[in-house]
Order: C-alpha cells, then structure tokens, then sequence
C-alpha cells in the first residue's frame, strides 16, 4: 500500500492489544499509577478509608463512589497544581457494604450512599518529569453530594412543576444525582449532566392521573419500591408522596471549583432529560453553544444557543457574568436526514460513495429571554413544560431517535463537533424505530461517532459517521476509510476528549468484543484518518472514564471495577486497585510516556 508516513503526533503509540487483564494496560514506554480512590481523604479531619467501618460523616470527607467526569484546571500562579474535579455517578451497594441486605439498607448504609455520590473537588500536584499526580488538602478542595443545596435558574425555576412541601418556592435543591459526564467551561466552571435520575424514584405505580403517568413513563420513571430503598429515609424519594422532588433532577449543573462556598445551580433553560453531559463551544460571535446528548435509545441529541456573549478573563467578575450564560437563550433539538436513505438496510452495508453522510437541522424548542421571560416554541406546550418535559417537546417537533447519544462535543482545533452513539440493541427490533443512515445497524451491539459540521451559532449542519464500531473483521463496521487490518478494535464508544494536536479520544463503556473497556486514539485528519489505536485497557468489569488527554499526560476515571455479571462482595470480579484480597475501588489513574516524554510523539 500508499506510504502513509508515521502515525501523527498524539497517536505514534505501539497500541495496547484487547484483554481481559485484571490491571491497567499502557503501550510499552509508559507509566500508570492511581492519583485517588473511593474513600481517600480528601481533607485532614477526615479518617481514613476502612470499608469495615464506613460512615456518612466520613464519606462526606472522603472521595466519592464511582468515578465518572475528569476535568483539570490549573491553578493560576501555583506551579504544577491542579483542581481535580470529579463526578460520582451512582452507588453499588452490594459492592461498598460487606453483608449488604438489598431489601433492608440500614439508614447509615443509605446516607452512605447519598454522601457517595455528587461530586469532588480535589487539588492535585503534578511531579516534574513525570504525570503523576498527587492529592493535597488544598483550600478549593470539597464535596458536593446528594444533599448539598442547589440554587435552580432559568424558566422552571420557582415553576408550581418543581415546589414541594420542603421547597414552597421551587428554587432550592438538595442535592445532585447521577452526574455522569460534564465539561470544563472556558470560563473555569464545571458542567455536569444529571444522567439517570428515575433510578431513585420510589411508587411511581401510584400515580394514575393519564398527564403525570405520561411524564413519569416517557423519562422511564416506573414500578414500585427504589432499587436503593432511598424513598423509606427520605419521603421525598417517595413519588406518592412527593410529586415534584423527582422533577428537580435531570438537570445540567454547574460547579464554581474556585468558591468553596459557593452554590452550585441547575440550569433549566438546557432541558431536564439524561444529559450524559454538556460540552461548551465559543461561537465567532462570543455566545456560547452548549451541546448536550439525552443517553437513551431512540432519544435526542440537543443544542442551547446563549444569547450573552462571554466575558474573557477568570476574573470573579467575569465568572459571575459567565455562569449567567446558560440562562438566556435558545435550545433546540436535531433533526437529521441521510443522502443515501433509499440504500439504507439496517445491516450497516456503506452506501453508495463508501460514507454514511446527511444534513440536519436544529429545531428550536424554547426560548428564554435576559429578563428571565420565556416562550414555548412548541405547540400545545408551555415553556415551563418544555423546559422540564423536554423530551415531550422533541417528540412534537420530530427529533431524530439517535442510539444513544453519549458525549457531544466540539474540536477545539477543528471546531468539528463529534458525538458518541454508545449502542443500541432495540434499533428496528420489534417494531421500534428502523435504522436510519445515522443509525445503521438493527440490534446495534457496538455503536458508532457522528462526526458534525455545525455552524455553531446556527441551525444547519452536514454529519457523517467516521466511526462504525465494532470487530474490524466484520463487515458492518467502519473506520473512516483507513484500512481496517490495521486499527484497533473499538466497541461502545461513550466519553470524549481531544488532545492537544486535536486527535480525537474515545473512551469506552461495556465492550460487546469480549474484551475489557479501555480508551482509543482516533487520527481525524491526513491519509490516516480513522486510524483507531488503543492507548489503555481497564480491569476486569470496569468502565473508562472521564478521559483527559494532555500534552505529557492522560487521565482516566475507572468505573465500577470488579461488577460483572457473576461477581458479588464474597466472589469480586476484580481485586483492583489495592490488590491481593481487597475489594475493588472506583479510582482515578494518570498515564504518562516514562522519561517526560510527550503522550504519542
Ligand atoms: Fe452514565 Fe451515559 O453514561
Ligand atoms: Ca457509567
Ligand atoms: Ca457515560
Ligand atoms: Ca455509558
């Protein structure tokens, strides 16, 4: 073949073959090591982590359960330090309490479990001549959990959809839940998406009146008692008895790391549905445009125009003006076509010209004015409604049913903006929605990247799929146009990161393969793209994420390691990371080329 010259700078790495190794994998020349664990203090007060001897005092010291979202952000004037920021997706209690009784948690096991999740802020010093990180009590350094108070803005707001007998006013929050992965704003804030929030919703059976059974089922809020027993410790778990409190998750939230003391707020002009994430862009005209996907199969991937433009600087004043962004502006929802929807059979054949492409438009849904005003852009619907029932209105206006949007987010190099479409099994089965030249594939095992050309502050764009995942050897995958002999293979792409060189990274969630999950560098440009390379693998049962890729060194956030289908706590699946007999612990572990050597040059 055609000398393609050397793999380019970011991805000329030996790739790291498939495994079922309990251990993190790194190509040869490269160095890994744990920056934090579940229960690692994460203040001086705090005792240290006894899995024998937990308490909630002492988890809300500690870092939380089930590492998800990773954003870095340099300390202005302090060299080599970092903010380590944190989501805590959810809780397994079956893995984190010896004994653990599904149906009769004590109350100390579920205050546990509420100050488990959330989020972590953590400072962080880097180690000249390597990327090791080490965790320090820093004064940004906190906890944010299920209980710790939230300030709601934009039209739902005080709306009668989110008051409760704890919160007349509809404005106040306790807590954050499922916050699954998020984004660093230019601004120096974190994002974070409220993910799948209905897990903890007890009774919602007992509600019949035909309008609210119609919300609860469409976010696939149903059944009985909670998985988790929540609702027996805090009624407002309990959907009899407290209609709204489930209306005031599903949000995307926002983390000022640089106050302590600050409060956290919920953004409702981006829509309440699974946010997987929200990923900011700077449009050439100064507003921002935050991409956000709703992690379900057959739902939406969105976008939110701002109508203020940002103010440059991390000055306080200018943070201030910036986490006012999100609450004045447009939202919409995507609507795509494919050019070749005649050739399109569901078994992920390329059509005609060798590329799935299509064009698409934004929909607007709702819009909310500076002055706090806002309009429905949907018929039928109030803007209150569509902002807490969003999916209902991307149903109205006939969104496309994408498989799965994960993370959604722009290039910085490029500005391309690329979306992981983790899976989904039900595409055309049983009567579900047929596959479409977007979404190619019936029973879609291993899932694909869209790959956008948005005009950012506008509302048309051009896609394509550069990825079509999967085991190279078969014919229904796709790695855009390179020569699948020689790639890496990939299966449930979930989160997204670029690196300095603006090569695409692709960490993964639940490898259809066989093989353990792991993150892959993606060549975008140039004779090689669609290179697809594994950089590292993850223990026995683990998810990757949170994945940072910077010049000398890459974050990942391991999730749930040991949880396979057979484990349990007397037989776990992994004994990551402290070894020997221990139980596994969601961790956070930092790579990097030995000798300072820069992450794929
Ligand atoms: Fe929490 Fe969509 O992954
Ligand atoms: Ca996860
Ligand atoms: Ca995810
Ligand atoms: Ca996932």
């Amino acid at each position: 073949g055609a000398d393609l010259g050397p793999s380019p700078a970011g991805t000329d790495f030996v790739a790291v073959a498939p495994n079922t190794d309990d251990t993190i994998t790194v190509p040869e020349g490269y160095d890994q090591e744990v920056v934090i664990r579940w229960g690692d203090k994460i203040f001086p007060d705090a005792p240290e982590f006894d899995i024998d001897n937990q308490t909630a005092a002492a988890q809300e010291r500690q870092f939380g359960f089930n590492n998800d979202f990773a954003g870095l952000l340099p300390v202005d004037g302090v060299p080599n330090t970092y903010l380590l920021v944190i989501s805590h997706e959810y809780t397994t209690e079956p893995f984190m309490f010896a004994g653990y009784d599904e149906e009769n948690p004590t109350e100390e096991q579920v205050r546990i479990g509420w100050a488990s999740h959330g989020l972590s802020v953590v400072q962080v010093k880097g180690e000249p001549g390597t990327g090791r990180l080490t965790p320090e009590f820093g004064q940004y350094n906190r906890r944010i959990t299920a209980t710790t108070e939230f300030l709601v803005t934009g039209p739902a707001a005080g709306s009668s959809l989110l008051r409760t007998t704890a919160d007349p006013t509809g404005t106040k929050v306790a807590g954050t839940l499922n916050n699954c992965a998020g984004g660093v704003t230019p601004w120096g804030t974190v994002l974070s998406g409220e993910e799948n929030f209905d897990q903890y919703f007890a009774n919602a059976d007992r509600v019949t009146e035909p309008v609210a059974a119609e919300r609860l089922a469409r976010y696939g809020i149903e059944g009985e008692a909670s998985d988790r027993k929540w609702e027996r410790f805090d009624s407002r778990f309990d959907i009899a008895a407290e209609p709204n409190e489930v209306n005031r998750f599903g949000w995307i939230v926002e983390i000022d790391p640089w106050d302590a003391s600050s409060t956290p707020v919920k953004h409702t002009a981006l829509g309440r549905f699974k946010h997987e994430a929200a990923t900011i862009h700077v449009a050439d005209d100064g507003t921002v445009v935050s991409y956000s996907g709703d992690d379900e199969r057959f739902d939406y991937m969105y976008k939110f125009i701002s109508s203020r433009r940002m103010q440059d600087g991390t000055s306080r004043a200018a943070v201030r003006h910036n986490m006012t962004l999100l609450d004045a502006g447009t939202l919409y929802v995507a609507k795509l076509s494919g050019d070749h929807a005649g050739e399109i059979d569901g078994s992920g054949t390329l059509p005609e010209g060798g590329q799935f492409t299509g064009k698409g438009e934004w929909i607007p849904v709702l819009r909310t004015h500076e002055d706090g005003r806002s309009e429905s852009l949907v018929d039928g619907m109030s803007a209150e409604e569509v902002a807490v029932f969003t999916r209902l209105a991307g149903d109205k206006v006939g969104a496309t049913k994408m498989d799965r949007p994960e993370d959604f987010e722009a290039n910085p190099v490029t500005g391309k903006v690329y979306v992981a479409l983790t899976n989904n099994s039900k595409r055309g089965v049983d009567g579900a929605a047929a596959a479409d030249e977007a979404n190619p594939r019936v029973g879609n095992k291993n899932g694909q990247v869209l790959e956008i050309d948005d005009d950012h502050a506008g509302t048309s764009f051009t896609w394509n799929l550069l990825l079509v995942c999967g085991d190279p050897n078969e014919a229904d995958t796709y790695f855009g146009g390179f020569d699948k002999a020689q790639v890496s293979p990939i299966s449930c792409p979930d989160n997204l990161a670029f690196d300095p060189h603006g090569n695409l990274w692709i960490s993964t969630d639940g490898n259809a393969l066989g093989s353990n999950d792991g993150l892959f560098a993606v060549v975008l440009d140039g004779p090689r793209r669609g290179e697809t390379k594994q950089f590292l693998t993850v223990p026995v049962g683990a998810e990757t994420c949170g994945p940072i890729v910077g010049d000398n060194r890459v974050v990942v956030a391991v999730q749930h390691p040991g949880e396979t289908d057979d484990a349990s706590w007397d037989s776990p699946g992994s004994h990551w990371p402290d070894g020997g007999q221990a139980q596994p612990r969601p961790s956070v572990v930092a790579a990097w080329k030995s000798g300072d050597g820069r992450i794929g040059v």
